[in-house]
């Protein structure tokens, strides 16, 4: 089903991005051609802000976009990242809520999406239900066979191309947020973590909540004071996030790392507020495609009618180059 675009028009190439107007020009808004797929490469699906409570339709779109998507590219995706708020509204019974069937097993399936899908916490996970955060973290042990996986608040996930830190973001909920012994665990256990010799050629960072943002939420100075440091310092290549409902992605001349939001899974798509950084944002359902090689890591952002809205690859020397 045709979802709307929020967005009066495509608000990418912000110009304040130093990049060159030749790399800004791109390919445009299009479908993805299977043959630039490699089979060879490790294939990533990620989302955000996905359980809706009520309407489903947009959740319904985004993944049945997604099945589509992964069908004419004819390719299999190693593992699905869920960027958190994960459920909002009531789950009632915690881990046997039929939510779980409805909106994450049925509404992703296995034949499709066979991988792990890896979880982190938004702020919805911790407010809307006070059984809900337990039940996420309970729910794998509960359900053995499930491919949904939250070993804990916080985790790492080792791949031979990849090192992925995922990281609860929740430091100032309106209800209910880490704790501040919790933080300081988590900083001591992201430092040491960083500071581990690197094995894969890959490090990304995770979490809900975007430090730099276009969108209604804005910058978050309490995780940009807290994290800005280390990605610089560790050279951490992205930061994965959700929280926002829209498809970011945002360059700073001389950082290491590149934003990227993708909460579009879902929840109702909210409009960006204000083109602060660039090049890309834009408030629309969708989700994101990761392609990775030793050589090279490719980000898609692609909506619910399968067409990639914005591209770029990172190379071994972080070199960044917009692809649409
Ligand atoms: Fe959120």
């Amino acid at each position: 089903m045709p979802l709307p675009d929020l967005s009066s028009r495509r608000r990418f190439l912000k110009q304040t991005f130093a990049f060159s107007a030749a790399s800004l020009l791109g390919q445009g808004v299009r479908y993805v051609d299977a043959a630039e797929v490699s089979k060879e490469n490790l294939q990533l699906l990620m989302f955000g802000d996905w359980g809706a409570s009520k309407d489903t339709k947009a959740q319904s779109a985004v993944a049945s976009g997604m099945e589509a998507y992964v069908k004419q590219l004819k390719f299999t995706p190693e593992s699905i990242f869920l960027l958190g708020d994960n459920f909002y509204g009531e789950c009632k019974g915690g881990v046997n809520c039929p939510r779980w069937k409805e909106q994450f097993e049925d509404m992703y399936p296995a034949e499709v999406f066979p991988g792990k899908c890896h979880a982190m916490l938004g702020n919805h996970d911790y407010d809307d239900d006070k059984g809900m955060l337990q039940a996420e973290l309970d729910y794998a042990a509960a359900h053995p066979g499930t491919r949904w996986s939250l070993p804990a608040k916080w985790y790492a996930l080792e791949t031979p191309l990849v090192r992925f830190l995922v990281l609860d973001s929740n430091y100032h909920n309106r209800k209910v947020s880490l704790t501040a012994d919790e933080k300081a665990a988590q900083m001591a256990w992201l430092e040491k973590e960083l500071a581990k010799p690197r094995k894969s050629q890959w490090l990304v960072v995770m979490g809900h909540h975007p430090l730099y943002s276009n969108g209604v939420h804005g910058d978050d100075q309490a995780l940009i004071d807290a994290w800005d440091i280390l990605f610089r310092e560790h050279k951490v290549d992205f930061y994965f996030c959700g929280h926002d409902h829209d498809l970011q992605h945002t360059e700073f001349e001389g950082h290491p790392t590149s934003f990227v939001v993708s909460g579009g899974g879902g929840a109702r798509a909210r409009e960006i507020k204000e083109m602060r950084h660039g090049p890309f944002g834009l408030a629309v359902y969708g989700f994101t495609h990761l392609e990775v090689s030793p050589e090279k890591f490719v980000v898609r952002h692609i909506d619910a009618n399968r067409k990639q809205l914005h591209a770029f690859s990172k190379d071994r020397v972080g070199k960044v180059t917009i692809l649409s």
